[in-house]
Parts: C-alpha cells; sequence; structure tokens
C-alpha cells in the first residue's frame, strides 16, 4: 500500500499548495491513502468545515488536528457528523468528534487512522497517550480487524515523540509526529517494522515562524511587547511530510522517505514509487 502523509497545513498558504499539488501526486504516485493534518489550516487558527471538505475533494482519506482542533468554533459542531475528520483521542469522555476512524484504502486495505497529543511541554492534564494507543491497537490489531494503522502524534518534545514510536513499533505501519512545523531528518524504519519520523513539518511558507507572518513573533521574542496579532504568512508554501510503502501482508513499512517540495526547503521525494 502506498501511503502519504503530510504536515500541519498553515494558512492560504498552505492549503492553496495542498490543493494544488495533491491530485497530482496521487496520479503520479498512485496512491492508495493519504492523511493530512489541517489544524492550522484557516490562518494559522483551526479548520473550517469548507477547508475540510475542499481537503478530501484534493484526496485526502482523512484529516487530523491537533491542539488547535477548536480554534474555528464551528468544529465542534461538524466534528461529530464528519467520520474523516480525526481531533486527538486522549482528550477527555464527552468531547465531540472522532479520536480515531477506520478507513478503506485504493487498495481494498482496511486503514486505522488515529490522532493522539502528547503532553510534555503542551497539555499535562490530557489522557495518558500512551495508555490512549494501546488501547486504539488493542482494540483493532493489525491482521485483524486493520490491515494498517496510521497514527499522528501531535506533540512538542522529541523525546516523547520517540519514546511513543518505540512503544508503538511493530503493531502500527506509521507513527508520525506533528505540531512543530519543522520536518526533522530522522525518518526510518524502527526495528519492529514501523515508519517513523519525529515530526513532519508543516505545508506552509518556510519563510516565516512555524507558518506565521514572521515580524510579529521576532518582536516578541525581543521586545516582549505584544504590537500585532499572529497572521499566516502568505508567501507560497513548502508541502511537507512523509512517503511510507505498507507492506499488504503484514502492514509493515517496506520503505520510507521524506517529502519536500516546493520553494524553500531542499526538495525530496520517494525513489521507489
Ligand atoms: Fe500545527
Ligand atoms: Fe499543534
Amino acid at each position: 500500500m502506498r501511503f502519504l502523509f503530510l504536515g500541519d497545513m498553515v494558512g492560504r498558504s498552505g492549503r492553496t499548495a495542498v490543493f494544488d499539488r495533491l491530485p497530482g501526486l496521487i496520479s503520479d504516485w498512485k496512491l492508495d491513502f493519504v492523511v493530512v493534518n489541517g489544524e492550522n489550516s484557516a490562518g494559522g487558527f483551526g479548520i473550517t468545515e469548507e477547508i475540510f471538505e475542499r481537503t478530501l475533494e484534493a484526496g485526502a482519506d482523512a484529516v487530523t488536528t491537533g491542539n488547535h482542533v477548536w480554534d474555528q468554533r464551528e468544529a465542534l459542531a461538524f466534528a461529530g457528523r464528519q467520520d474523516r475528520f480525526i481531533r486527538p483521542a486522549n482528550y477527555p469522555a464527552g468531547t465531540p468528534g472522532h479520536g480515531s476512524g477506520l478507513f478503506e484504502a485504493k487498495n481494498g486495505a482496511r486503514v486505522l487512522v488515529a490522532n493522539i497529543m502528547g503532553r510534555v511541554f503542551m497539555h499535562p492534564d490530557l489522557d495518558d497517550p500512551f495508555a490512549c494507543a494501546d488501547n486504539l491497537v488493542s482494540a483493532c490489531p493489525m491482521g485483524e480487524q486493520a490491515d494498517a494503522i496510521i497514527i499522528d502524534f501531535h506533540a512538542e518534545a522529541t523525546s516523547e515523540k520517540q519514546c511513543f514510536g518505540h512503544f508503538l513499533d511493530g503493531r502500527a505501519s506509521v507513527v508520525v509526529g506533528t505540531h512543530t512545523h519543522v520536518p526533522t531528518s530522522d525518518h526510518q524504519i524502527l526495528v519492529g517494522g514501523t515508519a517513523y519520523q519525529s515530526d513532519a513539518g508543516m505545508c506552509g511558507d518556510y519563510d516565516s515562524s512555524l507558518g506565521m507572518e514572521k515580524e510579529e513573533p521576532l518582536n516578541r521574542f525581543v521586545t516582549k511587547v505584544p504590537r500585532g496579532r499572529f497572521d499566516a504568512a502568505q508567501g507560497p508554501a513548502t508541502i511537507a511530510g512523509l512517503a511510507v510503502e505498507i507492506s499488504d501482508r503484514t502492514g509493515l513499512a517496506e520503505k520510507v522517505a521524506p517529502v519536500r517540495i516546493g520553494p524553500r526547503l531542499a526538495e525530496a521525494v520517494p525513489d521507489f514509487w
């Protein structure tokens, strides 16, 4: 199975690049399944239902999120009726929406997609992400109810992310980090067969601070006095993510490669498709 993950779309720049490029990547690489993180797609803060639906039209099979999931209040309303909209699974019981979903890929594979949020330097009061992941993969194991398992681990600390990858090694096809908006170069297949990357990076303007116009964040670091608000950077976006060839037999990863396409980062595309 050919799987592509794209990191956080940031603002109009990021989502336009994904809408423009994803259909071509799906046909060129004959992708079977695509997941895109959309938590910053509405001006950098959250996602609207229109953007969510547009992301599916561009070819995403599911849209994951993170700590910005509710920034656009309408998400609280549509999260429950949109099965392909995935919010962090380790929010308290009763939170609107779904933390995971089981979907069919183009090749017929049953793919479990989950979004789980880290706690270190983030939200220490969330439910334990490790226990949450254990429950999810135990309830829908690879080789039984699922043919592949994709987990977007939305977290800040690389230590927590790496340990989370090792925790799921052999029980998930892909554990890919999001949230820091900077792609890490540690993409690999862990010893148990799980494809892993600490952070997929963002789909956004990299002449920025995490996809936001750099002037105001820079001003706040230097002067400590807010002068304006944070706006999404408007320059052309580079899309970033992870490409994984997943075994149809075992659900484990066979090949992994970073994806970076756009004007600012060194280009990276898989050489195996
Ligand atoms: Fe983000
Ligand atoms: Fe985030």
